[in-house]
């Protein structure tokens, strides 16, 4: 094994450890991360090559890059001996390779001249492949952590890490530039953030080639993250006007076509959920999503609100033909429960899933009245991840199960309904102030 040094961004902390398990599962191995302190950007962890520290990297969102590690220390001093006295075995491995070295600064930087002088302090590395700054064979890079005190700007780091640039992510590769919704062509109120729901299908495990269901499409964001890591997107939405969009190039295709990922888009059709019209034997490798829950979309199922006054409309004809047959025809909605749509998509997930397959979805919580039995759960799924993103009264949570095979034996539960939690949409409508259930 040996060490590497990753590099974190400053971003949703509780989802770093997640992402990069996630992302090492799905290429069939593991590694320690239970040492990860959310308050800090630099963790040295153990992999056993190059090739696993790539396959973590290149698709991570919270982090920016990931480095073999050569030393490490508390000064420049510090970390000049512990380069000599533990990586001199390298020196030789790149002795002829081109490079150039990079500086990376937490909270703190040197200015030109100062590493111009560190530079000249790695003389002792002896490589004779030359400098080159654009397309080096190696970039060897120096990251400093600084500590800030109130105001005050430390001048010298409290530590130094130095080592070989192995692999740069798709962050720092400028991803979320790309998928930034002030720059996407078809957008609405219920778009989802491009940054989370990158991170959404790294933890979902969505893979190339591998079919990704957003039941619940909207506008597509989990849809256009998805294809960006390969797989093939296919949605579903009660709602026609949210997948036709507003025109020829303000629409979901137009949103692949902009990301050059239409040859992946499967397709969208209009559909209530909880009359699931996929054939059974369509397979599904991860469901993403994020259910409605009535604050800017109407949590709505197709059916009668009032079935008594309802009674005999399937016999109306239209021109020879059945009302409810013709192509004109619009469903009649009906109101539903959150808890029972979380319960409908657990069941689902339960029965499409493959064994190993993810489903993750977002649910928001009041925080006055969260308690982790709120959670849904399914017999065939073991829930691996509750995180919160907070917001001042309430929380969205993702939660992200895996289907386990039949010797798995958990427990069916509807949380929210066996809590007897007040609906989410009235509590948010309220402040939050009205606990009366
Ligand atoms: C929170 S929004 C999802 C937004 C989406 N992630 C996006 O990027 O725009 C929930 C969506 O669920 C849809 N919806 C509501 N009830 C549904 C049902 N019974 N079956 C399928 N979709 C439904 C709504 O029309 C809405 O577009």
């Amino acid at each position: 094994m040996k060490n590497y040094l990753i590099y974190f961004a400053q971003s949703y902390p509780n989802f770093r450890r997640p992402e990069l398990e996630s992302l090492a599962n799905l290429n069939n191995f593991s590694f320690d991360l239970s040492h990860h302190d959310e308050s800090k950007p630099f963790i040295v962890v153990q992999l056993e090559n190059d090739d696993q520290a790539k396959k973590i990297m290149d698709r991570s969102i919270l982090s920016r890059g990931i480095y073999e590690l050569w030393g490490q220390g508390s000064n420049y001093d510090e970390l000049h001996a512990n380069i000599k006295a533990t990586s001199q075995d390298k020196f030789e491995v790149y002795k002829k390779s081109s490079f150039k070295f990079d500086f990376i600064g937490y909270k703190g930087s040197k200015s030109r001249e100062e590493r111009v002088e560190i530079i000249q302090n790695f003389k002792y590395l002896a490589f004779e492949g030359g400098v080159r700054l654009k397309n080096p064979d190696e970039v060897f890079t120096v990251l400093e952590e600084y500590s800030v005190s109130g105001m005050e700007k430390a001048t010298t780091p409290r530590n130094i890490w130095f080592g070989r640039q192995v692999q740069l992510s798709s962050r720092t590769e400028n991803v979320l530039d790309k998928y930034d919704l002030r720059r996407r062509k078809y957008i609405g109120t219920t778009s989802f953030d491009a940054e989370l729901s990158l991170v959404t299908c790294n933890i979902g495990q969505v893979g190339p080639g591998k079919v990704c269901y957003d039941p619940f499409t909207g506008t597509g964001s989990f849809l256009v993250a998805s294809a960006n890591f390969g797989a093939l997107p296919i949605g579903s939405d009660i709602d026609v006007r949210m997948l036709r969009g507003k025109g020829k190039n303000c629409n979901i295709q137009a949103n692949f076509k902009q990301y050059g990922t239409s040859t992946q888009f499967l397709d969208v059709l209009t559909m209530d959920f909880t009359n699931n019209a996929f054939r059974k034997d369509f397979v599904i490798d991860s469901i993403v999503c994020d259910p409605p829950y009535g604050v800017r979309e109407g949590l709505k199922v197709c059916g009668a609100k009032h079935p008594e006054k309802a009674e005999g409309r399937e016999n109306i004809v239209i021109e020879g033909e059945k009302a409810h047959l013709r192509r004109d025809f619009i469903q009649p909605k009906k109101p539903y429960e959150l808890s029972d749509l979380l319960d409908d998509l657990l069941f689902f997930a339960g029965e499409r899933l493959p064994i190993g397959g993810r489903l993750a979805f977002w649910m928001p919580t009041a925080n006055d009245d969260f308690q982790v039995n709120l959670i849904p759960q399914h017999e065939q799924l073991e829930l691996l991840y509750n995180l919160e993103q907070e917001f001042n009264k309430w929380s969205r949570r993702l939660l992200v199960y895996v289907k386990r095979d039949e010797t798995y034996k958990g427990k069916t539960t509807n949380g929210l309904k066996s809590q007897n939690i007040a609906n989410f949409r009235d509590r948010y409508f309220n402040g939050f102030n009205d606990q009366s259930k």
